[in-house]
C-alpha cells in the first residue's frame, strides 16, 4: 500500500479517536420546565421521576425522556455502599449532581440537600441550597422534611428564589426516628400528621411533594388536598406522578428491593456476568485478539522495530504482522 494512502488511513483513525460522540445526547426531548410540570399536572398526566446518579444513569434518563430526574441521597447507599443516607456531605451530593448535569439536557433535575445541610438555621438551609443550584447545576432542590421544615423551605423559596420539593412519609434521612425503613401513615393520628405536613409543605412554597411508603389512600387524600403535583414512591396510583430508585428497578442494588419497586431488568446480575467472562478470556488469554482489539505500527516504522528489538535485545518478536502495515483496530 502507498505511503500516502497509509498516512490518510492513520488520520481517519485520528479523527476517528478526535471524533467521540458529543458529551450529551442528543435526543430531541423538549427541556422541562417548571413550567412543563405544571402543565403535566394541570392536564392530569402522570410524571416520571426517575433517580440518577452519575453520567452514564443520567444519560439513560435522558434518552428515555422522564420528565423529573432526581440526585438522591438514596445514592449513599446504592451508588456508595453506605447503610442509611445520613452520612452523605454537601460536596458529596454536589459532585454527583454535576456529573449527572452534565448528562442531561431535557428533564428537570432537582437535588436532595443532604442531611444536616438544612436542619439547624434557614440561613444555612438558602447557603446549601445556592450552593446546590450553583455548583451541583441542579434546578430544584428536595429537602425531606415535615411541617417543622417549613420555615427553611419558605426562606429556600422566597429568600432565595430557589424551587423546592418537598418530601413527606417514608424521610429516609430520619428513618432512626421513624423507628426504621417504615410505612408511615397506617394509623388515624399518622394519617391526619402527614395531611399536616403536605400542606404546611405547600404553604411554604413547594412546587411538588415526594410521597414515601404511605397507604394509597392517604396518598390519594393528600393529592386531592393539595394544588400542587404529588410525586409517589410507594404510595399508590393516585398520586399526580411517580418515582423510582433507578438502582432498585434496574436490579442494581443487592441488599433489598422495596415491596413497591417494579422490577424493569436485571443489570447488576448481568453486569457480574459479563466481568466473570471477561476475567475468564483474560485467563484462557481469548481476549484481547491481535488484529481486532490492537494498535499497529505502519509497516516500514514495524519493521525497523523488529530489526531493533531483535539486534539490541535478542527478542524475536510475535505479534500478527498486518497484511497492510495498519491492523485494523477498535473503534475508540
Ligand atoms: O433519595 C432518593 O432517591 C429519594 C427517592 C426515594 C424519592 O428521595
Amino acid at each position: 500500500m502507498r505511503r500516502s494512502m497509509l498516512i490518510s488511513r492513520a488520520a481517519r483513525q485520528m479523527r476517528m479517536y478526535s471524533a467521540r460522540p458529543a458529551a450529551r445526547d442528543t435526543t430531541g426531548h423538549p427541556k422541562v420546565t417548571i413550567q412543563t410540570i405544571k402543565k403535566l399536572y394541570a392536564e392530569r398526566k402522570p410524571i416520571a421521576l426517575m433517580t440518577a446518579y452519575d453520567y452514564p444513569t443520567a444519560v439513560a434518563c435522558e434518552r428515555a425522556g422522564v420528565d423529573m430526574v432526581l440526585v438522591g441521597d438514596s445514592l449513599a447507599m446504592v451508588a456508595l455502599g453506605h447503610d442509611d443516607t445520613s452520612q452523605i456531605t454537601m460536596d458529596e451530593m454536589i459532585h454527583h449532581s454535576k456529573a449527572v448535569s452534565r448528562g442531561l439536557r431535557s428533564p428537570f433535575i432537582v437535588t436532595d440537600l443532604p442531611f444536616g445541610s438544612y436542619q439547624s438555621d434557614e440561613r444555612t438551609a438558602v447557603e446549601n441550597a445556592v450552593r446546590m443550584v450553583k455548583e451541583g447545576r441542579a434546578e430544584a432542590v428536595k429537602l425531606e422534611t415535615g411541617r417543622r421544615g417549613a420555615p427553611k423551605i419558605e426562606a429556600i423559596v422566597n429568600g432565595a428564589g430557589i424551587p423546592v420539593v418537598g418530601h413527606i412519609g417514608l424521610t429516609p434521612q430520619t428513618a432512626v426516628a421513624l423507628g426504621g425503613f417504615r410505612v408511615q401513615g397506617k394509623s388515624l393520628a399518622s394519617a391526619q400528621s402527614l395531611v399536616d405536613d403536605a400542606l404546611a409543605l405547600q404553604e411554604a412554597g413547594c412546587f411538588a411533594m415526594v410521597l414515601e411508603a404511605m397507604p394509597s389512600l392517604v396518598a390519594e387524600t393528600i393529592t386531592r388536598l393539595l394544588r400542587v403535583p404529588t410525586i409517589g414512591i410507594g404510595a399508590g396510583p393516585a398520586t399526580s406522578g411517580q418515582a423510582l430508585v433507578l438502582s432498585d428497578m434496574v436490579g442494581m442494588f443487592d441488599r433489598f428491593t422495596p415491596k413497591f419497586c417494579q422490577s424493569y431488568s436485571d443489570l447488576g446480575p448481568r453486569m457480574a456476568d459479563a466481568v466473570g467472562e471477561y476475567k475468564k478470556e483474560v485467563r484462557n488469554g481469548a481476549f484481547p485478539v491481535e488484529g481486532v482489539h490492537t494498535y499497529a505500527m505502519p509497516a516500514a516504522a514495524e519493521e525497523s522495530w523488529r530489526a531493533y528489538v531483535q539486534q539490541q535485545f535478542g527478542l524475536e518478536l510475535g505479534g500478527n504482522k498486518s497484511e497492510e502495515g495498519v491492523a485494523s483496530t477498535v473503534q475508540v
